[in-house]
């Protein structure tokens, strides 16, 4: 990969995937098609901050994941997060996939990108709008989606960006998480994320410091809550979902004493949306932060920085959830070849030290 500031952009890889065989080093994807719009060009998936191209040769079908930006550490963050989640196969939730780090050439450089299986399904907020008029369906799905968050809480993962455009839903109503640009596992812990989630799913105090086994939290709550609520009424639908959302947005959280949606939540007569409620209000209010700092001020220098932190950061966590045990190694299974892998191919060296002194230097100034 190159040492210049040049990046491709999404044009750029349009045009790359005109031709496979010229583009992509690896002789799989070489032999691959595009599968193309109406134009008859390759048709790209839009997220974030990537290009998701379908690729199909015969039987076989990937999806080819290109960055719009290049974030240095990420390669070594899949190596972790294939690792771990290597040993959590048996959950079912994740797409086989590798990251190849000199994989795709655009102006005779390569860069990386994402190889992973293509997953038949629809996104999470299509498949609910499909199915507004059949509750049991939502009924079941809300069922599963809160089945995935206490399955992920005890293999110790944190996807880091739970929201519509990462989850994807089989016509058999089982659930696929995808995008792990942002996951949080043990291997990675201290080392702060790229990314803070998307702003309709997250609370907004959240910041790349926040970054542990908690960060599903809030975003888990926003999504169960949306599914039960739509499963008892769904002209909540046409009232709030704006095409990049579920229920809530961001402006929800920012004013959530004076949110019209909450005030339409708490009409609906159910104990697990209104604990979820209480939970995201507490979480967007400034109590326990007031209460972290509050503690720390009586207790003086008796609790270290690094917990205050945590304490303070701690609004993105569900309060009853109890510490996560390792995924069991039990769960070892060898049913999907190449099974999140990550190239050991050289990869540009992640500024670690850095990142540690700017960790330590936002502990020492949420401690003062
Ligand atoms: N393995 C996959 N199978 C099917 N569709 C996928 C797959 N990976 C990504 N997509 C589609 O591409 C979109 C963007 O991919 P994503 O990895 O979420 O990119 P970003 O990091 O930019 O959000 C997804 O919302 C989804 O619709
Ligand atoms: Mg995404």
């Amino acid at each position: 990969m190159s040492d210049s500031h040049y990046w491709p952009s999404m044009t750029d890889y349009q045009e790359a995937l005109q031709s496979p065989t010229l583009a992509f080093s690896s002789s799989e994807l070489r032999e691959g098609a595009p599968v193309e719009n109406k134009l008859g060009l390759p048709r790209p998936i839009c997220g974030t901050f990537a290009s998701v191209y379908e690729l199909v040769n015969g039987p076989r079908r990937w999806a080819v994941k290109c960055f719009l930006r290049n974030t240095p550490d990420l390669h070594q963050r899949y190596v972790k997060i294939s690792n771990h989640l290597r040993k959590c196969r048996r959950l079912g939730y994740f797409v086989a996939f590798e990251y190849m780090a000199k994989a795709i050439r655009v102006r005779g450089e390569l860069f990386p990108l994402v190889k992973m299986e293509w997953i038949e399904g629809r996104q999470l907020n299509e498949f609910v709008e499909e199915n507004l008029s059949s509750p049991s369906v939502l009924a079941k799905l809300g069922k599963h989606w809160d089945k995935l968050v206490a399955d992920l809480r005890s293999a110790n993962i944190a996807h880091g960006d739970l929201q519509h455009g990462n989850v994807l839903v089989r016509s058999n109503g089982a659930i696929r998480l995808i995008d792990y640009d942002g996951m949080w596992v043990p291997a990675l812990e201290g080392q702060g994320s790229n990314e803070t989630g998307h702003p309709n799913f997250q609370n907004p105090r959240r910041t790349q410091h926040d970054f542990h086994l908690g960060i599903d939290d809030f975003s888990a709550a926003v999504i169960q809550i949306a599914i039960t609520a739509l499963s008892r009424d769904k002209s909540l639908w046409e009232k709030y979902n704006n095409g990049d959302n579920l229920l809530f947005r961001r402006k929800d959280f920012l004013d959530i004493q004076n949110s019209p949606l909450i005030t339409d939540l708490r009409a609906i007569d159910d104990d697990a949306i209104r604990d979820k409620l209480d939970f995201l209000i507490d979480a967007c209010t400034s109590r326990k932060k007031q209460r972290a700092s509050r503690r720390r001020t009586s207790q003086g220098k008796a609790t270290s920085d690094q917990q205050v932190v945590k304490e303070a950061s701690a609004s993105t966590e569900m309060p009853q959830k109890k510490e996560a045990v390792l995924a069991s190694s039990s769960w070892l299974s060898d049913h999907v070849e190449n099974y999140g892998t990550a190239t050991t191919e050289s990869s540009p060296q992640s500024p670690v030290g850095l990142q540690k002194f700017f960790a330590w230097l936002f502990q020492r100034k949420r401690a003062t």
